[in-house]
């Protein structure tokens, strides 16, 4: 049995995380290299990733903001983002396929949600499919109604977390 760590992201893994992100998202949900890129070098603190001893198995990243939007398209480029706003809006939730099903986004979750505590944020705020609301509902995650983003071209659900 391998050992899994969290930790936060670094510049080196943004190969890895572009081949995670478009192996796993559908079409055109994933996240272009140079998105990636930028949530890298703009909020490492808000990207997480979860490793076992030979690669990363899958990550969350993040953008922290004083004003919530989730239909905010250009958020995703960080754009408005401010390390000191205590809200954290999710951008990407992601497993690679070869370790889906293994419980690996319920750990990188628990990590995640911890981290946030840690650096004093309110809330993490995030959009979600519908068969994934439960996924979320159990990390005490509530379920705020339809999302106002067809994003991907999908219908979407929007889901808070309160930390404080
Ligand atoms: C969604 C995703 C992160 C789940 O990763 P995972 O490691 O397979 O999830 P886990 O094994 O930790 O399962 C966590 C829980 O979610 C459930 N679950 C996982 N994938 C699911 C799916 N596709 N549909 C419904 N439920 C699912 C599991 O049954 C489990 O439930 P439990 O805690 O009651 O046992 C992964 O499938 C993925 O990366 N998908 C592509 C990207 C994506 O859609 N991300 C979500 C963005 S909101």
């Amino acid at each position: 049995m391998s050992i899994i760590k969290s930790r936060i992201v670094a510049e080196q893994d943004l190969e890895r995380c572009f081949k995670i992100e478009a192996e796993s998202y559908a079409g055109d949900e994933a996240a272009t290299k140079e998105k990636i890129l930028k949530r890298i070098q703009t909020y490492p603190e808000g990207f997480i990733v979860l490793e076992n001893e030979e690669e990363i198995i899958g990550f969350v990243n993040s953008g922290a903001t004083h004003n919530v939007e989730l239909s905010d398209e250009e958020f995703k480029e960080l754009v408005g983002h401010d390390p000191s706003g205590l809200h954290i809006v999710i951008m990407s939730v992601v497993i690679h396929p070869k370790y889906q099903r293994r419980g690996f986004a319920n750990l990188l979750l628990n990590h995640f949600i911890g981290s946030m505590k840690e650096m004093g944020k309110s809330n993490i705020y995030l959009i979600c499919q519908t068969e994934l609301i439960d996924l979320y509902a159990h990390h005490g995650f509530k379920h705020l109604g339809e999302s106002g983003s067809n994003h991907g071209g999908l219908s979407w659900h929007e889901m808070s977390l309160q930390l404080k």
